[in-house]
């Protein structure tokens, strides 16, 4: 069958594969999954239950692609409290974060159009936008977030329409660009007419340190798309977030919405605005960041005491990665495959999240959904096979020179 060109390209290249061959009973750093064990069942069940009972058939109808106002109103007053002045009208109800940074795309993107993504970036966000056919300019990340010398540098000499940033508890790399480097972007982006699609779903599960403003803070030309998500904090399954931008943006994300979706599930919509009327979220949100944060402590302790010398990590103030980089010349796609597969333990390889693939020799590890127990078990075995494969490309280099 002849697909459109579009579908040709797929950032995920291979790693289906190599997931799929490894089988039962492997520790998986790769996932960036939250823990089932955390999501509050009975609390939704019984919200589920009674906004269906107590509601008209009003829930089982078409009602608008914003979504379900009592719960825009609610999220109107978290984004107020977290720097970001909005009213319900200002907010869509979207099928997950994902959702929000396809329609940016869509609404933005022709056809060899430049985006900036940050190199490495969420894989999730590189499936969304190959689908447009852009042309990627890629920004290598410092340890407080994108290297904005050179963003400018791009800026000045390419035409660019959308820059695409995590600015809290990146994905992949776990770090959270500073409030300088976060006042430089949304002066880059005015001075070049520039939006900002800001990814925000690790924002509330900061363990340490006090928060940032959103990046959306201090937008005052409408330009940034702010995406917010239930998945982190309640359950990915509920297929719920949120977006919020100024007028023109917006208006053209609803009728994108109208087009993809119609709306989405006013059941689902309506049963967590009832589960917010009669739980504390943020009770909650403490009660999974605690569990998360203890899961880091662990990765870090094993990682200090397990980890060959010549790897290097990041110690995340929040949010579910760290990233892992390896010497000059590793390739950690090959490790993957040949080393870690086979031994059980899985991580993503840095080549996978970038469009350019060009960075082999780091990885993205996921603390969020393994216990205490197989993190501590999963990093040794990781390192013992990391010094053995260290050590004979040591040989190898060695052998060459002579
Ligand atoms: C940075 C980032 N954005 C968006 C998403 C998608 O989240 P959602 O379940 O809200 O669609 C993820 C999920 O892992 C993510 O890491």
């Amino acid at each position: 069958m002849k697909l459109a060109n579009r579908t040709k390209k797929t950032s995920n290249s291979g790693l289906d594969e190599i997931f799929a061959a490894s089988g039962p009973g492997v520790i998986s750093f790769a996932g960036g999954y939250p823990d089932q064990q955390l999501f509050p069942k009975q609390e939704l069940e019984k919200a589920f239950s009674s906004s269906f009972q107590s509601s008209n058939s009003n829930l089982l109808q078409y009602n608008s692609s914003l979504g379900y106002l009592p719960l825009r109103d609610k999220l109107a007053q978290r984004l107020q409290d977290d720097g970001i002045v909005v009213n319900a009208d200002s907010i869509m109800l979207t099928q997950g974060a994902q959702q929000g940074i396809d329609l940016a795309a869509r609404l933005l993107l022709d056809k060899g159009d430049g985006i900036v993504v940050e190199a490495p970036t969420y894989l999730g966000a590189l499936a969304a936008f190959d689908v447009y056919e852009p042309t990627y300019y890629e920004v290598s990340m410092d340890n407080d977030g994108m290297n904005i010398e050179a963003l400018r540098k791009v800026l000045m000499s390419h035409q660019v329409k959308m820059i695409y940033t995590v600015p809290d508890f990146q994905n992949p790399t776990g770090t959270v660009m500073s409030l300088e480097k976060r006042k430089a972007l949304i002066k880059l982006a005015n001075d070049y007419d520039v939006v900002i699609l800001e990814d925000g779903p690790y924002r509330n599960l900061r363990y340490k340190g006090e928060s940032l403003p959103p990046i959306k803070h201090f937008d005052t030309q409408g330009r940034v798309i702010f995406l917010g998500s239930f998945s982190k904090i309640l359950a990915p399954g509920l297929r719920l977030g949120w977006l919020t931008a100024g007028p023109e943006l917006f208006s053209g994300l609803v009728a994108l919405k109208g087009g993809s979706d119609v709306e989405s599930s006013n059941l689902t919509m309506a049963s967590v605005n009832v589960y917010l009327e009669e739980n504390d979220l943020d009770e909650h949100i403490a009660t999974v960041r605690s569990t998360y944060k203890r899961r880091k402590d662990v990765m870090i302790e094993s990682l200090q005491h397990f980890l060959p010398s010549g790897v290097s990590y990041t110690n995340p103030d929040g949010g579910f990665f760290l990233w892992l980089t390896m010497p000059a010349g590793f390739d950690s796609t090959e490790f993957l495959k040949n080393n870690l597969i086979p031994n059980k333990v899985s991580f993503v390889p840095s080549a996978n999240l970038m469009p350019s693939k060009k960075l082999k020799n780091a990885a993205r590890l996921s603390f969020s959904n393994v216990s205490e127990e197989d993190i501590r078990s999963g990093i040794q075995t990781m390192s013992q096979l990391l010094s053995a494969k260290l050590i004979s490309m040591k040989g190898i280099k060695k052998h060459v020179k002579q």
